[in-house]
């Protein structure tokens, strides 16, 4: 069989991974029933686009539009494209580069801020690089993290915390870490009018729970979880969801499985599109970087370069332009 076809007929089987002692995973099923719901189209509605601004890429005509009706819509007729952003200046390069969202992620603790996990990241600092994002006038929706501890203390307080990132913060839309464990708060906020991007899978706000970053979804039990997870958040009314390193094959038959397009990150290729941590690919960074991420670009050295060569010309006497 070629190459070709053993990925149309994998696209195609249910999830069957070995588990233990040379027991197959069945189709992962939902542990809660689906309840009958009137669906929401994966289209947007005209009404819904209309007033929208669009942007035409220079080269390749892939239209974007700040809105999540139009991300939702894009599940099935071309791959969405995510970056994160945190600062204005670095929001200004990844909105030219024409992406569908960009994502003000926690991992700005972990990237520019020093710590070694997201956790210690607060609403203050995701109010700070939010509204510096938005100060770059980007044409794509423009998601916030909600930092560690937000989501679990209070339905008011999160609701607080969402209103402060769309009002204060300008995002158009938030993002939780978690499952069925927060999906009734955000089949709440969604109520009120704030659109949620859901995140399952690698969960990082829970490193320190879960003993550090690692690949889920390889058990029958826990990729039955995970499509627990994603069924529970298409039925609380996310948009989107973020699968973090899903095993491979599971991410694919869940992306089949769910209505909202499901986004991957570590996920292989099988999701209806990817994110990354911007300064990953870029090689602009200050540790390591996970193992998945494609490297675009190697700014560490770019930067090393310029600045040795400021500080030799300056001490050499050779600054004079
Ligand atoms: O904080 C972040 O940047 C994220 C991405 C890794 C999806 O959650």
């Amino acid at each position: 069989m070629s190459e070709k076809e053993e990925s149309d007929q994998n696209k195609h089987s249910k999830v069957e991974k070995p588990s233990g002692e040379g027991e197959k995973v069945s189709p992962p099923k939902p542990k809660r029933p689906r309840t009958i719901r009137t669906r929401q189209s994966n289209k947007p509605k005209s009404s819904e686009t209309n007033s929208l601004s669009k942007e035409k890429t220079k080269g390749a005509a892939f239209e974007i539009e700040p809105s999540t009706s139009f991300i939702r819509g894009l599940k099935g007729k071309r791959p969405i494209v995510g970056l994160t952003a945190y600062d204005t200046i670095l929001g200004a390069a990844v909105s030219s580069s024409n992406v569908d969202f960009i994502l003000v992620g926690d991992s700005l603790g972990t990237t520019l801020l020093g710590y070694d996990t997201t956790i210690p990241v607060t609403m203050e600092d995701m109010l700070r690089h939010t509204a510096a994002v938005r100060r770059a006038n980007p044409q794509c929706l423009l998601v916030a993290d909600l930092p560690f501890g937000e989501a679990s203390l209070s339905f008011d307080r999160l609701l607080e915390s969402a209103r402060k990132l769309m009002q204060l913060g300008g995002a158009d839309a938030v993002k939780i870490e978690g499952g069925r464990d927060v999906a009734d708060d955000i089949e709440k906020l969604v109520a009120t009018g704030i659109p949620v991007l859901g995140h399952i899978g690698l969960l990082p706000q829970t490193v320190k729970a879960i003993g550090g970053y690692r690949k889920f979804g390889e058990t029958k039990e826990e990729a039955e979880s995970i499509y627990t997870d994603a069924i529970t958040l298409e039925e609380a009314g996310c948009f989107a969801i973020i699968a973090e390193m899903v095993d491979e094959t599971v991410a694919a038959e869940l992306t089949r499985q769910i209505l909202p397009p499901l986004i991957g990150i570590g996920c292989g290729d099988g999701c209806d599109g990817q994110i990354l941590v911007t300064t990953d690919l870029l090689g602009w960074s200050h540790g390591p970087v996970p193992k998945f991420v494609k490297s675009y670009a190697n700014l560490n050295k770019v930067v090393a370069d310029a600045l040795g060569k400021y500080v030799r010309d300056v001490r050499l006497g050779n600054f004079k332009k």
